[in-house]
């Protein structure tokens, strides 16, 4: 099982109807090929975790990568996991703070400020400063 996040910038406004299609497409197509995740949206900012099975996780990234409505790809991390840490949900969705512009580790944080999982936030944290220092 494969776990792979990453950060995206939007290039219009995100409203709820660009919402709405996204969180569609996404809980169509992730139940079926045993997709799970969450995705934060905040500003013109996406952050989006995916996990499940290798080349479910693989094929559903190069299809959301190959999406003209946003660009700016930041992969945040890519690791085999043992366990689902979103497998509640095809696709949870999380109204995230504004994230500004400023390096990595500022927007992964103004995505995260909202979620009240102490230990959620302090993942994506952890993924944005592992980014770093592999960067
Ligand atoms: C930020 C963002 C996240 C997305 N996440 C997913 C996803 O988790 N799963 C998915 O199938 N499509 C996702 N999409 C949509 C895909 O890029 C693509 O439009 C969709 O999979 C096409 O599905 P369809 O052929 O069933 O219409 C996302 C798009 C954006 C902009």
């Amino acid at each position: 099982m494969l776990q792979l996040a990453y950060i995206s910038t939007s290039r219009q406004p995100v409203d709820q109807a660009l919402l709405d299609d996204i969180l569609a497409a996404s809980r169509r197509n992730n139940v079926r090929c045993g997709v799970t995740g969450l995705l934060v949206s905040g500003g013109k900012r996406f952050l989006q975790v995916l996990e499940g099975p290798d080349q479910a996780v693989l094929a559903t990234y190069a299809r959301i990568q190959n999406d003209a409505r946003h660009f700016a790809f930041v992969s945040l991390s890519t690791k085999p996991v043992e366990a689902r840490a979103f497998g509640e949900w095809s696709m949870a969705y999380h109204q995230g703070g504004a994230a500004a512009d400023g390096d990595l580790v500022a927007v992964v944080e103004a995505l995260a400020a909202d979620i009240a999982d102490p230990n959620l936030r302090a993942q994506f944290s952890g993924f944005a400063r592992l980014h770093d220092q592999a960067a």
